[in-house]
């Protein structure tokens, strides 16, 4: 078979994983409405995903306090009426037999005004009026969101979840020095600045058993490389399962890849992470082929790959690249994928639909 390191299985915490390839956390702005519950939408997305054969499903940023939303059509964990939903995802794409991680969010100083006033973070931003410092008794109220998420996720039959721990959002913030500035036992050192991931990652593994799975997804530049490889090693000693490594949510410190290595900054420093940990990593962004995919498991650089944009605009990307079959090439939309706004605008996609599908 082609791609054979590709489609090879492989273990996470004891559990098979069919092949290397995960679809990565990506909201479907739209898909659900204020109450976050998921719907049919959502099922036939994930459902298609699954069945096309990514090994890990990462559902989504799943909002754990309904006042830390990025949008107001966010999937929501912060209440048990979220359980119904969720759990018809992870039976669909359990059925379709793939693993299922739910990503666990709270989008912090980065909340919009629609979804609430004042967006809370580690500290209040210098230039934003409508950013406030979290008190020590709230970052304690968003720890219990963040670990009953996690105790919902598994109630719905997740196999774990990833913590948002990348992109500029709450736990991001809080580990990088551009954001925090607390004086207090929160901020400040190293430890201090991981303090609200480190009670999240205890919490969620005290509450949910040793055989859920638990993951991060890590801004490698938090604000440097060293930062990032050093938030990950810190990571994998309090037990964390995998490491998923992606950008910080800033444009400062770009590690550089050295020359000949043919991808970008964010899965080299993937590679590097990968150098320091044992537990698994997955390298992500702009991966786009299954040859490239491929390398990169056949040389030992990465454990897992994920494939973004490319199995928004083919929902059957994995079962084209199996079957020989020509995929339906995602057209890397600039300035950004337009399923930011909505799937409806995405042009790979509305190609799909005048064939028959
Ligand atoms: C529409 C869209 C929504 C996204 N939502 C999330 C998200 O919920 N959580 C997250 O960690 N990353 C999110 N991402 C980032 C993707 O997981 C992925 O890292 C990014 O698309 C780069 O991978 P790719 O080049 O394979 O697409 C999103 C990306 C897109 C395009």
């Amino acid at each position: 078979m082609e791609y054979r390191s590709l489609f090879s299985p492989h273990t996470l915490k004891g559990l098979k994983v069919r092949n290397r390839i995960v679809l990565p956390p990506m909201v479907c702005f739209g898909y659900t409405d204020e109450t976050g519950i998921a719907g049919p939408k959502n099922f036939e997305h994930y459902s298609t995903r699954a069945e096309s054969g990514a090994g890990l499903i990462i559902t989504e940023a799943t909002a754990v306090n309904k006042d830390g939303r990025a949008a107001s059509s966010q999937l929501g964990i912060w209440s048990d009426d979220h359980i119904p939903g969720l759990s018809e995802i992870t039976s669909i794409v359990r059925g379709h037999g793939a693993v299922s991680i739910l990503q666990l969010h709270h989008a912090g100083l980065v909340t919009p005004p629609a979804v609430a006033p004042v967006a809370l973070g580690p500290s209040a931003e210098a230039d934003k009026p409508s950013t406030r410092e979290l008190t020590v008794d709230e970052i304690h109220g968003i720890i219990s969101d963040f670990i009953k998420g996690g105790i919902r996720a598994r109630a719905a039959g997740f196999d774990g979840v990833e913590l948002h721990g990348a992109h500029g959002y709450l736990i991001n913030q809080f580990t990088n020095t551009l954001w925090n500035h607390r004086t207090d036992e929160y901020g400040g050192s190293f430890e201090n600045r991981l303090r609200f991931a480190t009670e999240i990652i205890e919490g969620i593994k005290k509450h949910c058993g040793p055989e859920f799975i638990l993951g991060c997804r890590i801004g490698a530049n938090t604000p440097t490389l060293d930062d990032g490889i050093n938030v990950a090693v810190h990571y994998e000693s309090l037990g964390l399962d995998y490491a998923h490594i992606s950008h910080g949510g800033n444009l400062q410190n770009l590690p550089r890849p050295p020359k000949g290595f043919d991808y970008n900054w964010m899965v080299y420093s993937g590679v590097r992470v990968k150098e320091k940990l044992k537990i698994p990593v997955i390298a992500v962004n702009e991966i786009k082929t299954a040859e490239r995919a491929n390398y990169l498991i056949e040389n030992g650089l990465a454990d897992f790959v994920s494939v973004g944009r490319p199995q928004l605009a083919d929902p059957y990307w994995v079962k084209h690249i199996q079957q020989g079959e020509e995929v339906n090439a995602c057209l890397s939309c600039k300035p950004r994928c337009r399923w930011y706004e909505s799937s409806e605008l995405c042009p790979a996609r509305k190609k799909l639909k005048e064939q028959v599908y």
